[in-house]
């Protein structure tokens, strides 16, 4: 089915992956407010698993020690980003020590409120599970009882048409989606609503 416009909250409409970025660094002020709204999300007892590590291409070293952990088919289109940002979760309860089920829930929620706030204000984010997360673990001194999560590239959005002829053809594909009928059910398993 194609996509409709205009049903659903125009930011959530408006956000998608983009692979083309600006170079343009992002303001100070923006990425703060980016954790801001990261702060505001909802979790689990209000255990706020959530942990950020961000580092911007002008604090060359650190950006680096993130930028390196990338597998190689995200380093060819984040090479141009200007903020990069790992989500970790605390794996344990602060409560009782024990697994928190909620851990990876509760950080991509999070990561949900910084989409928002990000595309709000003309920011496009990128999230990637392609990296090495020993290695980003070593690289950011991650301690035992936290899992790197996403990496998540942020940034303006640049030329499709700079990017390379394969990278050009998959910016440009069509955003496709599962139907409703296929994960949403009314009162049992599998059941449509139909
Ligand atoms: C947890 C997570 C991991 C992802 N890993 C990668 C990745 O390693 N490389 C990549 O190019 N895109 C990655 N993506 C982006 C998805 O492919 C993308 O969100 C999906 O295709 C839907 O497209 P859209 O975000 O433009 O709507 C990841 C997204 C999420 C949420």
């Amino acid at each position: 089915m194609e996509k409709q416009t205009g049903i659903i909250n125009e930011l959530i409409e408006k956000r998608y992956s983009p692979l083309a970025f600006d170079s343009k660094p992002v303001e100070e002020v923006k990425i703060l407010k980016l954790f801001e709204a990261a702060r505001w999300a909802p979790s689990s007892r209000n255990e706020q698993p959530w942990r950020f590590i961000y580092a911007t291409r002008e604090e060359s070293d650190a950006f680096n020690n993130m930028y390196d952990t990338l597998a190689e088919g995200n380093r060819v289109w984040a090479k141009n980003v200007p903020l990069l940002i790992l989500s970790v979760a605390a794996r344990n309860s602060s409560f009782n020590g024990k697994p928190n089920y909620y851990a990876m829930h509760d950080t991509g929620m999070a990561v949900g409120n910084l989409l928002v706030q990000a595309t709000d204000m003309g920011l496009y984010v990128h999230q990637m599970g392609g990296f090495d997360k020993e290695m980003a673990r070593e690289n950011l001194g991650i301690p035992d009882g936290f899992d790197p999560v996403a990496m998540i590239a942020v940034g303006y959005r640049g030329r499709t048409d700079d990017l390379p002829a394969d990278l050009q053809k998959r910016e440009k594909a069509e955003r496709t989606r599962n139907e409703l009928s296929e994960f949403v059910f009314k009162s049992s398993w599998n059941k449509s609503r139909g």
